[in-house]
C-alpha cells in the first residue's frame, strides 16, 4: 500500500482499511437508511429484494469491480480523472469527453445530496434542543418540514427576514465538506472516513438495539408489535399475500435496480477515480467486494430493519403507506420519536448518523471534479477547491432558493441521479468489457488481488449486464413518459424552474467539457514533447 503522501508527490491511499472505508462511506449514506426502506415498503418488501438482489448480482457487483479495475489501470497510467482514465482504456481521440458525464453525475448529486445533509444535521439539533418535540399529530410535522426547507414558496428566507435555519446549515455542510476535501485524499478523506464509519455503524446499532426491543409498546393495540413491523417491511402486501403477483410490478425492477447504483455509489465516477489511487499491485477484487458487503448490511439489515419497524410500532399501517423517502426521514420519524421511550436521545443519535453517513457520500463526490483540476487541467490545490467550491455552491443554492414544492431538487435528482446514472453505468460496462476487453480486464481484475473471480464474470459483463440495463432502461423511459402522474417529461415541458434547472446542468457540462478540452490539449503536448525527447 502506498504511504499517504504518495510516490512523485501525487496522491495516494495510506491503508488498505483506509480506501475499502472511503469507498463504503461514499457508498453508505442517505440512500441506505431513508431511500431503501422507502422503496422497499413501497415495493411490497420481501418481493423487492428478488430484483434487489439480481440488480446486486447482474450489475452493481460486477460493475463495483469493473470500475475498480479501470480506476486502477488509469492510476498505473498516470490517470486519476475520468477523462484521462478512459482516454487510457480507449485511444480514441472522444473518448476523454465522455467523461463529462463521469463529472455531471458527482458534481451535480453533490449540490442537492449535500443540502439534504443539512437537513439532517438540521434535524439532529432540532431533535436534541427539544424543538421537534410538537405532539402526536402527523400536521405539525409535516408544517415543521414544510416551512423548514422552504416547500411554500421559493427564496432563502424563512419566515420574516431571518434566512432559513436550512441554508445556515448549508452553509456549515459546505465548510465542513471542503475543509476535508481541501485537506486531500489521506488527511482528508480516509482519516474522517476511519473514524465516522466505524461510528456511523455504532450509531445505527444503538437505534436498531432500541427498536428490536420496542415490543408491543400499546397493548391497546396489540398487533402493533415488532415482529408485525418487520413483517410489515418484508412481507409481499398485495390483497392475497402472492410473493408471484408482487413480482410483476414493473416499476418495481426498474427502482430497484435505480437503487442499486444509487446505493452501490456505481455509476457516479467515484469508485474509478478512488481507484486510481491505489498501487499497481493493490487488491482490487476483494477490496471491492468487502465495501458492497459493508454497503448491503448498513442497507438490508440496519437500514431495512429501522425506519419502517419502528413507525410501524406507533402509527400502524396507516401512518406508514404511501409514505415518499422524504416524508418517512422528516415527517414521520420525529413524531414517532416523540412518543418512543428515549425517543429524543434516539432521535438524536439516528440523524446524527444520517448526517455522518451523508458527509462520506457527498465528500466522494467532489473528488472526481477535483482530479480533473489537479490531474488534468494542473491547477494547485487552493484553486481547484476553490473553482469547485464556487461551482457548487452556485448549484446548492440554486436548489434552496427553488424550493417550492422541492422542484430544482427533485429534478435533478431525476435527470442526474437516475437518468444519467444509468447512461454512466452503460457506458462504463462497455468500456470495461468491449473496448479493454475482458481478457485485458479480468486479468487486470485479478493482478495482486487476495481473492480470484471467476471469468464467468468478464462474459457477465459483457452480455448479461449490458443487455439488462439496455431492457430495464427502455422499459422505464417509456414508463415515464407515458405517466400521467410525476411524468418528468411533461414537468419539463411545463414547469419554468425544472427547465431552468436542466439549462444549470447543461451549463455545468458545458464547463466541464472546457476543462477535459484543456486536459485533452495538456496531455497532448506532453506526449509530443516525451516523442520528441525520444527521437
Ligand atoms: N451511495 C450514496 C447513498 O446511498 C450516494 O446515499
Amino acid at each position: 500500500m502506498a504511504n499517504g503522501s504518495g510516490s512523485g508527490g501525487k496522491e495516494a491511499w495510506g491503508t488498505r482499511i483506509g480506501v475499502i472505508l472511503a469507498v463504503m462511506g461514499s457508498a453508505v449514506g442517505l440512500g441506505n437508511f431513508l431511500r431503501f426502506p422507502g422503496k422497499a415498503a413501497q415495493y411490497e418488501g420481501g418481493a423487492f429484494m428478488v430484483p434487489y438482489f439480481i440488480a446486486l448480482l447482474i450489475l452493481g457487483i460486477p460493475l463495483a469491480w469493473a470500475e475498480w479495475g479501470m480506476g486502477r489501470y488509469g492510476g498505473a497510467r498516470g490517470h486519476n480523472c475520468t477523462p484521462g482514465i478512459y482516454r487510457s482504456i480507449w485511444r480514441n481521440p472522444l473518448s476523454p469527453y465522455f467523461g463529462v458525464v463521469g463529472m455531471i453525475v458527482p458534481v451535480c448529486i453533490y449540490m442537492y445530496y449535500v443540502f439534504i445533509e443539512a437537513w439532517c444535521l438540521a434535524y439532529a439539533w432540532f431533535m436534541a434542543t427539544g424543538q421537534l418535540a410538537l405532539g402526536t399529530e402527523r400536521q405539525a410535522y409535516i408544517d415543521f418540514f414544510g416551512n423548514f426547507v422552504g416547500a411554500g414558496s421559493d427564496g432563502f428566507l424563512a419566515g420574516g427576514s431571518s434566512v432559513s435555519p436550512a441554508v445556515i446549515a448549508l452553509g456549515i455542510c459546505f465548510l465542513l465538506n471542503f475543509a476535508l476535501i481541501y485537506r486531500g485524499l489521506n488527511k482528508g478523506i480516509e482519516r474522517f472516513c476511519l473514524f465516522a464509519m466505524p461510528l456511523l455503524v455504532l450509531c445505527a446499532l444503538i437505534v436498531l438495539v432500541r427498536v428490536l426491543t420496542l415490543g408491543t409498546p400499546d397493548p391497546n393495540v396489540p398487533q402493533q408489535n415488532v415482529l408485525n413491523g418487520l413483517g410489515y417491511m418484508w412481507n409481499p402486501h398485495t390483497e392475497d399475500g402472492s410473493f408471484w403477483k408482487s413480482l410483476s410490478n414493473g416499476q418495481m425492477w426498474l427502482e430497484a435496480t435505480g437503487q442499486i447504483f444509487f446505493s452501490l455509489s456505481v455509476g457516479f465516477g467515484i469508485i474509478i477515480t478512488y481507484a486510481s489511487y491505489l498501487k499497481r499491485d493493490d487488491d482490487v477484487a476483494l477490496s471491492a467486494l468487502t465495501s458492497n458487503a459493508g454497503n448491503e448490511f448498513c442497507e438490508v439489515a440496519l437500514g431495512g430493519m429501522i425506519t419502517i419497524p419502528a413507525a410501524f410500532v406507533f402509527l400502524g399501517v396507516a401512518g406508514v403507506a404511501g409514505q415518499g423517502t422524504f416524508d418517512l426521514g422528516f415527517k414521520v420519524l420525529p413524531q414517532v420519536f416523540n412518543i418512543m421511550p428515549l425517543g429524543q436521545v434516539v432521535g438524536t443519535i439516528f440523524f446524527f448518523l444520517l448526517f455522518l453517513a451523508a458527509v462520506t457520500s457527498s465528500l466522494s463526490m467532489l473528488q472526481p471534479a477535483i482530479a480533473l483540476m489537479e490531474e488534468g487541467v494542473g491547477m494547485g490545490r487552493h484553486a481547484s477547491v476553490a473553482i469547485l467550491g464556487f461551482i457548487t455552491l452556485m448549484g446548492s443554492l440554486f436548489v434552496a432558493y427553488f424550493s417550492k414544492d422541492i422542484m430544482a431538487l427533485d429534478t435533478m435528482d431525476f435527470w442526474v441521479g437516475t437518468f444519467c446514472i444509468f447512461i454512466l453505468a452503460g457506458f462504463q460496462t462497455i468500456l470495461f468489457a468491449w473496448v479493454l476487453g475482458i481478457d485485458k480486464g479480468m486479468a487486470e481484475i485479478n493482478r495482486g488481488a487476495s481473492i480470484r473471480i471467476p471469468r464467468l464474470v468478464g462474459y457477465r459483463l459483457k452480455y448479461v449486464s449490458p443487455t439488462y440495463l439496455i431492457i430495464i432502461f427502455i422499459v422505464w423511459i417509456k414508463q415515464q413518459y407515458t405517466a400521467e402522474k410525476g411524468n418528468y417529461f411533461l414537468t419539463l415541458r411545463d414547469n419554468h424552474v425544472a427547465q431552468l434547472t436542466v439549462g444549470f446542468i447543461l451549463l455545468v457540462g458545458l464547463l466541464f467539457l472546457m476543462l477535459i478540452h484543456e486536459s485533452v490539449r495538456k496531455w497532448q503536448k506532453a506526449e509530443r514533447e516525451k516523442q520528441e525527447a525520444r527521437s
